[in-house]
């Protein structure tokens, strides 16, 4: 929590860290040279940003408040880490390389800093950071650790919005209410949109928000109430981070989207795998724990998970190969460790946990919802990894696993249990190469044409020629920087 408030003074205490670190055992004489040269570099960045902050600000835009506050400190810590940068003796410490930057394509993204009512203030209750809808949290935390995160708007390509939209628990039942979702991002878009000039620059093409429920920005648990809404006005030219994906036309899936993993917490994920390991004995053939109405209600005319899980129900419940059960247990995660083949059919939505949860404990994901369209399939082999039962097919489940049983499952094993593969769905603190916030920055420099910064070289940008000169100067040290630091 202190971290999310306060990343700012984190990093830059990081930063102080090393430096003090690497002071120790330089020769004076280099250090001298070094520190000569580098007090002339820095007065020139300073002179630099100090230019191209009076050019680039009015000083009408000092509002007294909160926000434009945090945009002076973003300024002034840009400085402080680009003279961090460059201040540091230890050269061969600049050098190690970076894990996570791969090939990101030097992508920058900028984390809106928004009063604490749309975000941090959820976090109160610790479910919001746990629950399956967290990856709203989990994705900011890793941005405002990342490396790709820069504390300049100005040299942003993509500008990260983050609301907390899942974390209003009912006191009834516990459930979500997502009632308040468009009016708590209607409300961030206003105020971002006055108070900064990026979002009207772009309409907000180039900025990010997640919508991690059931049906993605249509912010309704129920099909046909999210396919009449959808996704608000104001929201449909960004892009989207979203659990819900098909691979049909969809209302809710009709903007710029990335397709996004459900949260599963990577801690519980190692505790679990630290007492049985995902290649050791598996005694459940086939596993499922999750709701399984046997009399399902006609809401509306439909059926939860269209009656398949029924069916699954009807079908195998009495069969010794299938250990199906209908209630909450919180050690499930040591049952799925334990079984070969893990069902994956569809609830409301097409989409579950389970499947995070059945790859990275090493059990074959049997994904059962029509159209389903799954997360970063370029860097997740699903027709390696998985099998696909058509919801109609759900009678022969037995014999389609058997069948697999008897000729390639230990190959889908082989592939499934890759730890590359076991990684990319998990969300950590810190981005990890390859992990599912890595994958989020992946995505997003595949989409660096949206990009303001990336465009503006081709020669559209629209500002005054010194503040571009300056601008692309200022670029130029950082990059310099960026390279001696990651290579
Ligand atoms: C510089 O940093 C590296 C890696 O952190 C360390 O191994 C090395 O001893 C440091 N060198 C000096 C001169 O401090
Ligand atoms: C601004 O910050 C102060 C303390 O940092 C806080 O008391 C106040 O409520 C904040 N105002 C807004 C509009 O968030
Ligand atoms: C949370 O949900 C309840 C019930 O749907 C609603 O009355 C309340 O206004 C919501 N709270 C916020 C802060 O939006
Ligand atoms: C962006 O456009 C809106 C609507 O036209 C306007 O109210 C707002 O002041 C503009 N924002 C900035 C920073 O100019
Ligand atoms: C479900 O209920 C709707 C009315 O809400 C009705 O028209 C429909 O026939 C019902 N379907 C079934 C299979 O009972
Ligand atoms: C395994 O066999 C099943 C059915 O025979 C097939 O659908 C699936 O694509 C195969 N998977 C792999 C990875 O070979």
């Amino acid at each position: 929590m202190v971290e999310i408030i306060r990343p700012a003074r984190n990093r830059g205490f990081y930063v102080r860290m090393r430096f003090l670190h690497g002071r120790h055992g330089r020769q004076p004489e280099k250090m001298f040279c070094f520190r000569y040269f580098k007090w002339i570099l820095w007065f020139s960045l300073s002179f630099c940003f100090f230019i191209s902050f009076l050019i680039s600000h009015s000083p009408n835009t000092h509002k007294p408040n909160n926000l434009s506050l945090s945009k002076s400190l973003s300024h002034s810590e840009t400085i402080f880490a680009s003279r961090a940068l460059f201040e540091s003796p230890n050269i061969s410490a600049l050098q190690q390389p970076k894990p996570h930057q791969g090939d990101l394509k030097n992508l920058k993204v900028y984390v809106y800093e928004l009063p604490s009512r749309y975000n941090s203030d959820w976090l109160a209750n610790e479910r919001c950071s746990s629950h399956l809808f967290a990856s709203e949290v989990a994705i900011h935390k890793a941005m405002l650790n990342s490396d790709v995160r820069t504390l300049d708007p100005w040299q942003a390509d993509f500008f990260f919005v983050p609301v907390y939209v899942s974390c209003n628990f009912s006191t009834v039942n516990g459930f979500p209410a997502i009632g308040h979702a468009r009016p708590l991002l209607a409300s961030a878009v206003q105020l971002i949109s006055s108070e900064f000039p990026f979002w009207n620059r772009s309409s907000g093409s180039d900025h990010v928000f997640i919508a991690s429920h059931d049906y993605g920005a249509c912010f309704h648990a129920m099909e046909h109430v999210a396919m009449a809404d959808g996704i608000p006005e104001f929201l449909k030219k960004s892009v989207i981070l979203q659990t819900f994906g098909v691979k049909y036309n969809h209302p809710c899936q009709d903007v710029e989207n990335v397709v996004i993993p459900p949260y599963v917490s990577p801690e519980k994920v190692r505790s679990t795998l630290s007492k049985s390991p995902a290649e050791g004995r598996r005694d459940i053939f086939v596993f499922f724990r999750g709701k399984m109405e046997v009399h399902p209600k006609n809401i509306s005319g439909r059926f939860y998970s269209k009656r398949v899980r029924t069916d699954i129900w009807q079908k195998y419940g009495g069969d010794r190969r299938f250990y199906l059960k209908r209630h909450r247990f919180p050690g499930y995660q040591s049952e799925i460790v334990r079984s070969v083949f893990c069902l994956c059919p569809l609830g409301w939505a097409p989409w579950s946990p389970r499947l995070v949860e059945s790859v990275a404990l090493g059990c074959v994901p049997v994904l059962i919802a029509d159209g389903i369209r799954l997360p970063f399939p370029s860097a997740v082999r699903w027709p390696d990894i998985s099998l696909t039962v058509a919801e109609r097919d759900v009678g022969k489940l037995g014999d389609i696993l058997e069948h697999v049983a008897a000729t390639n499952l230990s190959a889908i094993q082989k592939n499934l249990w890759d730890p590359r593969t076991r990684q990319a769905l998990l969300f950590n603190d810190h981005v990890l190469e390859g992990d599912a916030s890595w994958q989020v920055l992946r995505a997003l420099s595949d989409k660096l044409d949206r990009s303001h910064r990336s465009s503006r070289g081709s020669g559209s940008g629209t500002s005054h020629p010194l503040v571009e000169s300056v601008q692309e100067r200022q670029r130029a040290a950082f990059d310099g920087g960026r390279v001696t630091m990651r290579r």
